[in-house]
């Protein structure tokens, strides 16, 4: 855990916000084994506080949440309650939200595709494409649909009436149970019951539907199946009816561990959790979160919990993009889900126009109005509000609003939901988003607004892509505008016509891999995007809606086929399953390579292989790193034939998208440029039921610059005679991270050009800085400072104050180009009291530990050197000749060698 780095943010963020990340003065308090929640309310006796929740499961968690009346520092308060006898640990309560599609931010630096008038392929086959994304359609042939597995949701309430739900609650019924931590209005109500309708529980209602929904027949909803349709649910209630940011809405931390625990009682097999830090913002993030100690429960007790990995990506091909998992996806013991754009869009229909041209608009209901509507095109800006105001009320006085569907056209920065329909008029019954001339191919795809996103659903929007939106668009010229052009409504047919992204990563799937360790998160991904389940019945029983909330529990149906078929299989054997016969996917940006692995994790998950492979593999996921100072990227995994005869194996390696975490202007995010490996026996026999064990090397690309700290990833392949291909993702540094510069070094230069490194002192006359180029002499009492630039994580870097005639060795020296021809050296009187390795130094000026990110920026400044000798003592340095040896320790070093550090000594600095 960069723990430093959660720090900085944490006090930054707290003069900012205090509903959408830490809850102000909020703690969640866990006690030490023994002590009660009455010792600590006798301990705490002067303390003024009042009491959140209470924690009382012995072994899994035992403590309290608290509101602190005191108004200190949140890190003066953390202090306080930490110092109570019998407090464990002290954690701030965070806020969580749903990750669902954010609107999209869409830059004029966009990546640019063609576009393509080509119509697409309207399929009107059934409603099985999401699921044969996954392999799921063939499992449910065999009867594979999760008996007898129970899977849990911590979400927001659910409409269980919902005839695809089963139409009930309780035992024996498709929502089997559950429990709710909070009331529509906010209020702290706990309860058997987690039913909500309003529009805020479409989530749940809608991820719910997602693993277990019922097929139906049109009208009464649409033939559609969940992932497990013959799993239990239970849903576990945390949100509220109010809307994100409202002190009323749930979903903090200490609610989600109530949640968990109660999963944990209920024993379900898996917990899927469609939530994220902040929805998915980076800061704040809290040092640690108890969430993380009830996981490791979970997962003790073979509980899966599935998260969604966030929604922070953006469609837009040179932003910078890496390392933004939250928590609770980046915790080890959760499996974090990426999202995949849908390959079909779920539902569309045909229309006609008054000129005799099919059209086709997407909808989850059919319009019904064969008797026709007439048409208003909103001229240019499909968001300017004054062009909307003017043209409802237009059409309204022309008394034909009822009848009359108004278009207007969207853009790449006017997508259909973002309309400002209507504020200041009447309620249009019909709108429909025309797209204009988006470029992006991430807003190529017909898109569904919420059915309540506009006048609370008095208003229903529609949507209509090219090339049937220029075609209405002409026509309506053609015709002579409003009044003289119709569209005719009469199809029931629904139609799945594919989508440009289909099948590749959404926009939005936030990146991993963890900072600095390069773990892998995203693990897995599954169909995400535009994904048509369940809704509550009061907002039309359906709904279409994107982000890696839709992910999760597709990956949680996944898991519970598996764990149908395989019951005595451990959740991380399971998950390996699931990675291991994952297909990686390409990036829609150029789909001539594979999305980086730190995107999509080992890929689009392949359910029917998971469970049917002969052959299995592991680990899951690998980090390519150093194996230690000297070796880099030697890998190992086992390969195990469990078919009935010999099987011949063919290893291979494919690369994926590479990242510099230091983007240049203009450079793509992901490119093709990839490692390599080698193995020692490409292909090998295995006997029926054999295994063996393969070490194979990763080779990083050439072209890697490791001071832009660049990702590189890939598949390994391990492909059998017969049967389902099967391959391990990795992520690593594309460089050896010990052997790496840890320190900016730019030569300075005879013409004043300062270098990096560099020291500077103040000059007292004129209050400007000079540079030690090679010699100062400075009064020792002078201000001074330092630029020492870090560029790679560490957990230890230091300044010490050394003679200038010290013989000690560096990677780097500074300049000597201002050391005069007669320079003599001039002792100090100060002791040489202190010892850095065998070298004798004055003491040390300054030292850091803790792991730190390569961002952090602290530069060593003041005025005379006062240093810490090894007996402690300070002392503020004399006149003499100095040198500063800066040095940081690389990532895997040994503090106490000298070669595991990368230095720098500085230039003489002579003090008078
Ligand atoms: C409505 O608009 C049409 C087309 O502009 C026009 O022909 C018609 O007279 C208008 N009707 C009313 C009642 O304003
Ligand atoms: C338009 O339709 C709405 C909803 O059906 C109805 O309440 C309203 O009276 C209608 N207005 C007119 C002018 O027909
Ligand atoms: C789309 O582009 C065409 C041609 O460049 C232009 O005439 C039209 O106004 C544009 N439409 C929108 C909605 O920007
Ligand atoms: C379409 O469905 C609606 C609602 O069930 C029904 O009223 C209408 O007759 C249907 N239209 C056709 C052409 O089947
Ligand atoms: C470094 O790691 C490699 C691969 O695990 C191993 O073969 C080698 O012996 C190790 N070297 C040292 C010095 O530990
Ligand atoms: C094999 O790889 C695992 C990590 O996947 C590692 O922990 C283990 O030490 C490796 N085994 C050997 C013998 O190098
Ligand atoms: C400090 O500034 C004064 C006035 O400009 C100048 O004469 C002197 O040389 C400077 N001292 C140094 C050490 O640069
Ligand atoms: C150094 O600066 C201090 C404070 O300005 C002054 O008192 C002292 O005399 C200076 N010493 C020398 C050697 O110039």
């Amino acid at each position: 855990m960069p723990v430093l780095f959660y720090t900085l943010f944490l006090l930054f963020s707290w003069s900012l916000c205090t509903t959408a990340g830490a809850v102000t003065g909020a703690f969640i308090i866990e006690l030490a084994d023994g002590f009660s929640l009455q010792s600590f309310h006798d301990n705490a006796k002067d303390l003024k506080y009042t009491i959140r929740h209470t924690f009382d499961k012995p072994g899994i968690f035992v403590g309290l949440s608290v509101t602190l009346s005191e108004r200190d520092s949140p890190s003066d308060q953390e202090e306080r309650l930490a110092s109570i006898p019998g407090v464990n640990t002290v954690s701030q309560v965070v806020q969580y939200e749903v990750p669902v599609e954010p609107v999209k931010q869409v830059s004029s630096l966009d990546h640019q595709v063609a576009r393509s008038l080509m119509k697409r392929q309207d399929d009107p086959g059934n409603f099985d494409f999401t699921l044969a994304m996954g392999g799921v359609d063939k499992l449910h042939e065999v009867n594979i649909k999760g008996n007898g597995i129970k899977v849990g949701f911590v979400d927001t309430g659910i409409d269980y009436n919902h005839p695809a739900l089963g139409a009930g609650y309780g035992p024996g019924k498709k929502i089997a149970g559950g429990y709710t931590f909070i009331a529509d209005d906010g209020t702290l109500v706990e309860g058997p019951d987690p039913f909500a309708n309003c529009s805020e529980a479409h989530h749940a209602t809608h991820v719910a539907g997602i693993v277990g929904m019922e097929p139906l027949e049109f009208p009464e909803g649409f033939p559609i199946t969940g992932v497990a349709p013959e799993a239990s649910l239970y849903v576990y209630r945390v949100f509220s009816c109010q809307s994100p940011g409202n002190g009323g809405r749930g979903g903090t931390n200490e609610m989600i561990m109530k949640a968990m625990m109660k999963a944990l009682d209920d024993q379900v097999d898996i917990l899927s959790m469609s939530l994220s830090l902040n929805d998915g913002q980076v800061s704040p993030i809290p040092k640690s979160d108890p969430v993380a100690g009830i996981a490791q429960k979970l997962h003790d007790a073979g509980i899966a919990v599935s998260v969604a990995m966030g929604n922070t990506g953006s469609p837009n091909a040179y932003s910078h993009e890496l390392h933004t998992q939250t928590l609770p996806s980046e915790l080890s013991t959760v499996i974090s889900v990426g999202s995949i754009a849908n390959i079909r869009f779920p539902l569309v229909y045909s229309n006609t126009d008054s000129s005799g041209a099919e059209l086709h608009y997407a909808s989850i209901w059919p319009i019904n109005r064969p008797d026709g509507l007439d048409v208003y095109v909103i001229e240019g800006d499909g968001c300017d509000s004054s062009a909307w105001e003017n043209a409802v009320n237009f059409v309204q006085a022309n008394g034909t609003l009822n009848n009359t569907i108004i278009v207007y056209q969207t853009t790449d920065s006017c997508r259909p939901q973002e309309a400002p329909c209507c504020r200041e008029t009447a309620a249009p019954p019909y709108i429909l988003a025309a797209d204009g001339n988006n470029t992006n191919v991430y807003n190529m795809d017909y898109e569904s607004p919420l059915p309540d996103r506009f006048n609370d659903g008095a208003t229903k929007a529609y949507t209509m892509i090219p090339p049937d939106s220029v075609t209405l668009l002409s026509n309506y010229q053609a015709a002579g505008g409003f009044g003289n052009y119709k569209l005719f409504f009469s199809s029931n047919n629904t139609l799945h016509p594919k989508q440009r992204v289909g099948g590749e990563p959404d926009w939005f799937t936030s990146y991993g891999p963890i900072w600095h360790t390069y773990e892998l998160k995203p693990q897995i991904s599954a169909p995400g995007g535009h994904i048509l389940s369940t809704f509550p019945l009061p907002l039309g029983g359906y709904g279409i809606i994107s982000g890696t909330s839709m992910a999760t529990p597709y990956i949680a149906g996944c898991y519970a086929l598996v764990k149908s078929r395989f019951p005595t299989l451990s959740v991380d054997e399971i998950l390996v399953l699931l990675q291991t016969t994952a297909s990686p996917v390409t990036w829609p940006y150029n789909e001539a390579m594979l999305a980086t692995t730190a995107q999509q994790g080992a890929g689009l998950v392949n359910a029917y292989d998971a469970i049917m492979a002969q052959s299995r593999v592991s680990p899951g996921q690998l980090v390519v790193s150093d194996n230690n100072r000297t070796t880099f990227g030697v890998v190992n995994f086992t390969v195990e034939n469990r078919g009935d005869s010999t099987q011949t194996y063919t290893l291979g390696h494919r690369g994926a998208g590479f990242i510099n975490d230091l983007l240049n202007f203009m450079e793509m995010v992901q490119r093709p440029v990839y490692g390599s490996a080698d193995f020692p026996t490409p292909t090998f026999d295995l006997a029926p039921g054999a295994a063996t064990q393969i070490f194979a090397t990763v080779i990083p690309p050439a072209e890697a610059d490791a001071q832009k700290r660049p990702i590189f990833g890939g598949y390994i392949d391990i492909v059998p005679a017969t049967g389902a291909n099967l391959s391990i993702p990795y992520s690593g540094p594309a460089f050896s991270p010990f052997n790496t510069d840890y320190i900016t070094y730019i030569p300075a230069d005879a013409n004043g050009e300062r270098g990096q490194p560099a020291i500077y002192f103040v000059n007292d006359t004129n209050g400007e800085r000079f540079y030690d180029i090679g010699f100062v002499e400075v009064n020792r009492t002078a201000q001074y400072g330092s630029l020492l630039n870090r560029i790679q994580w560490t957990t230890l870097w230091r300044v010490d104050i050394l003679p200038a005639n010290t013989t000690i060795p560096a990677h780097r020296y500074g300049a000597n180009i201002t050391v005069p021809g007669d320079y003599v050296y001039e002792g100090s009187a100060d002791p040489l009291a202190a010892r850095l390795f065998s070298y004798t130094s004055y003491g040390n000026l300054f030292t850091r530990t803790g792991l730190e990110d390569p961002g952090t920026r602290v530069f060593p400044s003041g005025s005379g050197f006062t240093v810490t000798d090894d007996a402690g003592q300070q002392r503020t340095l004399g006149p003499g000749d100095y040198r500063w040896y800066f040095s940081v320790l690389r990532m895997g070093g040994d503090p106490g060698q000298l070669g595991d550090y990368d230095s720098w000594l500085g230039p003489i600095i002579r003090f008078t």
